[in-house]
C-alpha cells in the first residue's frame, strides 16, 4: 500500500475521537503494559504512549496489512522502541500469560457479536 492510501486508511478508519478517548480515559499508570487487541493502524497505542510513559505498548492484529500499516505509521513515533506490533488474533494471543496489565479491543467485529449476545440476554431481542 502506498503512502497516500495508507494515510487515507488511517484517517478514515484509525484516527477517530474514540481512539484518543480510550487511551485518555483508561486510567493508565506510567508503568502499565498495554495490549490493544485488533490494533488496526496502531493509533490507540500511539495515544496510550502519552499516559503509559514507561510500560510496553503491544498491539496485535490478524490482518498482515494492518500490522504493516501500524508499524509504518509508528516508526517515527518517539516511543516506537516500546511498541510491539504483532500478527495475531484475540483467539490465540501471541503473548505469554500475565504479560499485560491493561487490555482493550475497540471498534472490533467481536465486540459487535458480544454486544448482540448481551442485548439478547438482557432484553430478549
Ligand atoms: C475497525 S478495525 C479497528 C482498529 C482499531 N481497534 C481502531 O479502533 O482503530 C478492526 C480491526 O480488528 C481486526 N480484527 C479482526 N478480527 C480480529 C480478531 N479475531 N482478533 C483481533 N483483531 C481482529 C481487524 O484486522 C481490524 O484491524
Amino acid at each position: 500500500m502506498d503512502r497516500a492510501n495508507r494515510h487515507h486508511v488511517c484517517r478514515k478508519y484509525g484516527e477517530h475521537a474514540i481512539n484518543r478517548l480510550t487511551a485518555a480515559r483508561a486510567g493508565l499508570n506510567q508503568d502499565d503494559r498495554v495490549l490493544d487487541i485488533g490494533c488496526g493502524s496502531g493509533s490507540v497505542l500511539r495515544a496510550a504512549a502519552e499516559f503509559a510513559t514507561k510500560g510496553d505498548l503491544i498491539g496485535v492484529d490478524p490482518t498482515p496489512a494492518m500490522i504493516r500499516i501500524s508499524q509504518t505509521e509508528s516508526a517515527d513515533h518517539p516511543d516506537f522502541a516500546r511498541m510491539r506490533l504483532l500478527l495475531g488474533g484475540a483467539e490465540a494471543l501471541p503473548l505469554p500469560d500475565n504479560r499485560v496489565t491493561v487490555c482493550w479491543a475497540i471498534k472490533h467485529c467481536t465486540i459487535g457479536r458480544i454486544l448482540r449476545w448481551a442485548w439478547q440476554k438482557l432484553i430478549g431481542v
